[in-house]
């Protein structure tokens, strides 16, 4: 699959791009991006907080297609919010990934955590009311300065997207969430859509715990196309116009995984319709304080 998402930056962000969450458990994940990178891959997300970005670093300099061919995106995590931090951190993920430059910086969740918070496992009393619109100020100048082509945000809600967009000097290029049947993101997915900016979909396998591979209607739909349950859902999500961040780290599966197959508009709606819903990634309920991030008929988002 050769499909390109168009930002609002007119920078095109390649559709299937590849997922390093969890990519560095097995040791092989360095081997795993050259791996991808020679059967296509031209898209590789990552983050801070996967704490892996080095090993990817490495295996970037060893890679033997041009910088200018890769799309290569990464997260400012959650204790670098305050705008004097947005900078450094960024200055230390292109030292990590040996880079001059990111195509796209993400702000990762919309919730400040406190500067000494580098993990993920942390309590109500670590979060820090940091507005989200100081942190992405800060992201705006680093795009005037060239290290970052693109700048976006993740884990946002319509009606954090909402109230942010119209303060924006410079819109988010793109929305990553978590997306697959059992998390369709509909309504979000048309906001964004409307509004000009990317959806990427994370977890579009299900995440190893959500089981979207075994769902009986997708199932059958791979049956009748001859393909994996898995190629079914990369496929839905690139003809909604998402771009996905599948992860593997099997040379067959990475390979797979890039070969879309068309989907019939019956098909489709078959996909939309499927009634279950679960999530993989939710701060709530462990940390009620955080009902508003994805459960919108709750709370807003307390402070932009
Ligand atoms: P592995 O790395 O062993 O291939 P997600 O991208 O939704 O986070 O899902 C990743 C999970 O799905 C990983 O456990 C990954 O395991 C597995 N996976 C990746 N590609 C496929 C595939 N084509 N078929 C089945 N499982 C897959």
């Amino acid at each position: 699959n050769t499909d390109t998402i168009k930002l609002n930056n007119d920078v095109r962000m390649p559709a299937i791009g590849l997922g390093t969450w969890r990519a560095n458990e097995t040791g092989v994940l360095a081997e795993t991006v050259k791996t991808a990178i020679g059967l296509g891959y031209r898209h590789i997300d990552c983050a801070t907080i996967y704490k892996n970005q080095r090993e990817i670093g490495k295996a970037l300099k060893e890679a033997t297609v041009p910088r200018s061919e890769l799309f290569i995106v990464s997260k400012i995590f959650q204790n670098n919010h305050l705008p004097e931090r947005v900078g450094p951190a960024l200055d230390e993920i292109l030292d990590e990934l040996q880079l001059d430059y990111l195509d796209l910086l993400l702000m990762h969740w919309p919730y400040a955590l406190s500067p000494d918070m580098g993990h993920m496992g942390f309590s109500t009393s670590d979060l820090d009311p940091v507005p989200i619109m100081d942190t992405w100020r800060a992201m705006e100048i680093l795009v005037e300065s060239g290290k970052v082509r693109a700048i976006g945000v993740s884990n946002f809600n319509k009606s954090i997207l909402q109230k942010m967009l119209p303060q924006c000097l410079i819109a988010p290029a793109v929305n990553q969430v978590e997306v697959h049947p059992y998390n369709p993101e509909h309504e979000l997915v048309a906001f964004c859509q409307e509004n000009n900016v990317a959806v990427t979909g994370y977890c579009p396998l299900g995440g190893g715990r959500v089981s979207v591979l075994r769902d009986a209607t997708v199932e059958a739909i791979a049956g009748a196309h001859g393909c994996t349950p898995a190629q079914v859902l990369i496929s839905w999500q690139v003809a909604r116009g998402l771009a996905v961040i599948p992860k593997s780290t099997s040379p067959a599966r990475l390979e797979q995984n890039l070969r879309t197959v068309a989907l019939s508009p019956d098909d489709m709606r078959a996909i939309g319709q499927i009634p279950t819903r679960e999530r993989k990634v939710d701060p709530y309920p462990e940390y009620p304080a955080l009902k508003w991030v994805f459960h919108e008929s709750e709370a807003e988002c307390p402070v932009i």
